[in-house]
């Protein structure tokens, strides 16, 4: 067995049969036919997966795929970024280069090939604002294509590789940028910061430097402290439900999401007092409610009970089941 328990932010055990490297399209090409129909299981910063079975009877495949390739129309900016690249590098390199529009998803962790699987989002920003095209390894029809963005199905926090689990793995995505800045500064967060650091609202790197420091105030360093991330999806319901909760609990925060309405959970769970509560080497997080946090000495079915204690106690008091937000290998229960 090989030991991937360090290749996880969260640090459960994780071991797996074998583990596969893949360096280029043309490796992925000539090994996958045969995986077809084996157990695998696609790792790329393990930043966003939860291990619930410490063994993996098959094989890991680690897409370290590396390309950054530029194709200029004007102000716009096409850019294929092979799916090994680290995402934060990927947005200061972009910006180094006067290449703007990641600037908003600054400082969000983990590999480029995960970021179209669960649509990264911050601060009023999704990578499909961005995307333009994606290459992909398909398992079913054993051949290498390309979806434009429109044929991706964007989400909250979901995509058609979301939608069909182990089927496609990511190889390239295209970015589309621009060397004219439009800043989006609309999330209150990002103004106090600017105007707290007395940086530009316009300049592209400013706001990069602003997420990144609420970021750092609010998030803990997986590199330090173990965690995914947000654990849980917010919730999004129709705007009767988020109308009937507003009367009863009116400082709920709520935002638009097409017709629907998103509603914080992370402001649930706070408002329950459950920041803090720790069951075994699990916490709920200090400074932001919807992240779960590991001492490192966590395990699986810690895990367990502190999720089901968020999620029952969010069901008793609002009404509402919440949706766990990283990939999981194995079950909750
Ligand atoms: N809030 C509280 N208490 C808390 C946490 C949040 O009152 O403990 C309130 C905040 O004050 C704010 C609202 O709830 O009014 C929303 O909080 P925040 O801005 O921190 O964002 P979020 O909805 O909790 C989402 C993403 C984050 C992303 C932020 C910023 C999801 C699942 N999470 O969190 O993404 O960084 O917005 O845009 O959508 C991630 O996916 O891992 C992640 C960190």
């Amino acid at each position: 067995m090989f030991e991937l328990t360090d290749l996880t932010t969260l640090k459960l055990p994780f071991r797996a049969a074998s583990i596969l490297k893949l360096s280029s399209i043309e490796n992925v090409c000539v090994s996958m036919p045969e995986l077809a129909s084996a157990p695998r299981f696609i790792l790329g910063g393990g930043s966003n997966l939860v291990v619930l079975e410490p063994e993996f009877e098959g094989v890991v495949l680690r897409p370290e795929i590396h390309c950054f390739e530029m194709n200029e129309a004007g102000s716009e900016i096409f850019l294929e970024v092979g799916a090994g690249h680290q995402w934060h590098e990927v947005v200061m390199r972009t910006l180094e280069h006067g290449w703007y529009g990641l600037e908003n998803l600054a400082l969000i962790p983990g590999w480029m090939g995960a970021a179209p699987l669960q649509n990264i989002g911050a601060y009023g920003v999704e990578l499909k604002d961005h995307c333009y095209r994606v290459k992909l390894y398909d398992f079913e029809e054993q051949a290498v294509i390309d979806l434009d963005a429109s044929e991706l199905h964007f989400g909250y926090r979901h995509s058609i590789l979301k939608e069909n689990p182990g089927r496609f793995l990511v190889l390239t995505v295209t970015l589309k940028l621009s060397t004219v800045p439009n800043p989006r500064v609309g999330y209150g967060a990002i103004t106090e910061e600017l105007e707290k650091q007395g940086l530009s609202s316009t300049d592209p790197c400013d706001i990069a430097k602003a997420v990144i420091s609420i970021r750092q105030s609010k998030l803990p360093d997986p590199v330090m402290t173990p965690n995914v991330g947000s654990f849980f999806k917010n919730p999004v319901v129709p705007s009767e439900v988020a109308e009937r909760l507003k009367a009863e609990f009116p400082e709920i925060p709520t935002y638009a999401d097409g017709a629907q309405i998103k509603l914080a959970a992370g402001w649930m769970i706070d408002h329950l007092g459950l920041k803090g509560h720790q069951v075994g080497g699990f916490s709920v997080h200090n400074h932001q409610a919807l992240v779960l946090t590991n001492d490192g000495t966590g395990n699986a079915d810690d895990l367990r009970e502190l999720v089901a204690l968020v999620r029952s106690s969010v069901k008793a008091t609002f009404g509402l089941s919440l949706a766990v937000e990283p990939t999981q290998l194995g079950h909750f229960n």
